[in-house]
């Protein structure tokens, strides 16, 4: 067997343990799996997953913002840092809490052009400028602006190799945000992203319960209960294993 079979084939196992059957959206194993191929439904009499995924700890009926932190996320600590680096460096609120959530697709949702999908996730709930400064982190990033001493991130050289050359799309965006009102809000995200990795540093949400307070309209449903235009995004995180 494949290392990618006995994968498969430690997941199939898993899943058999559980009561409904999981398949999993294209998204997560396009690559891995050629998505033209068919998937075939294991025939064992069992229904599929339409809701709550028990593998995962349980969300309470009116999710908030934090319980997603805690509750969904990946590892928040590089957000949490992030945040706080602005907070020291005076920045204003909006950077703090655009600091905050830049990265909650990475943690939580689609890693692949994070940004745009972290500004399309929190937009509802927070001010415009925010959101806008999270969706164009994105292409600023990898774009250098000497006034606030921000450089072309060596890490990238590292991950992209030093031939690396942004997408038209990219490049596209930035010079587009570069030239906006809100221009220095979606940089100082970049300005205080890249010095916030801190293995020893622990950093706790609580710290930012007024901030959150202050910047995050949280809906009253609970997120994913709403009928904003990204609950659906919500209710994919809060139960990411669902069939239909
Ligand atoms: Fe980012
Ligand atoms: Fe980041």
């Amino acid at each position: 067997m494949s290392t990618l079979q006995k994968a498969e084939a430690a997941e199939h196992a898993l899943s058999e343990e559980l009561d409904r059957i999981v398949l999993k959206s294209v998204i997560y194993t396009s690559g891995e799996r050629d998505p033209r191929q068919p998937v075939v439904r294991p025939d064992n009499g069992k229904l599929v997953m339409m809701g709550h995924d028990p593998r995962l700890p349980k969300m309470p009926e009116r999710p908030t913002l934090m319980d997603f932190f805690r509750l969904r996320f990946g590892p928040t600590q590089h957000m949490m840092q992030s945040a706080r680096l602005a907070q020291k460096n005076g920045a204003g609120e909006k950077v703090v809490m655009a600091c905050l959530v830049h990265d909650i697709a990475i943690a939580g949702f689609i890693r692949g052009d994070h940004g745009y999908w972290a500004a399309q996730l929190v937009e509802p709930y927070v001010d415009d400028e925010v959101a806008w400064a999270i969706r164009y982190h994105q292409a600023l990033r990898f774009f250098p602006d000497e006034s606030v001493g921000y450089a072309y991130p060596q890490m990238y050289v590292k991950l992209f190799g030093a031939d690396y050359k942004v997408d038209p799309y990219i490049e596209r965006d930035a010079q587009y945000a570069r030239n906006h009102k809100w221009y220095m809000t979606s940089r100082l995200i970049c300005v205080n992203d890249l010095y916030s990795f801190d293995p020893t540093l622990r950093v706790e949400l609580d710290e930012f319960t007024d901030v959150i307070g202050r910047n995050f309209r949280q809906p009253k449903e609970g997120l994913g209960f709403d009928d904003s235009p990204s609950a659906h995004m919500w209710r994919t995180i809060n139960w990411p294993s669902k069939y239909l």
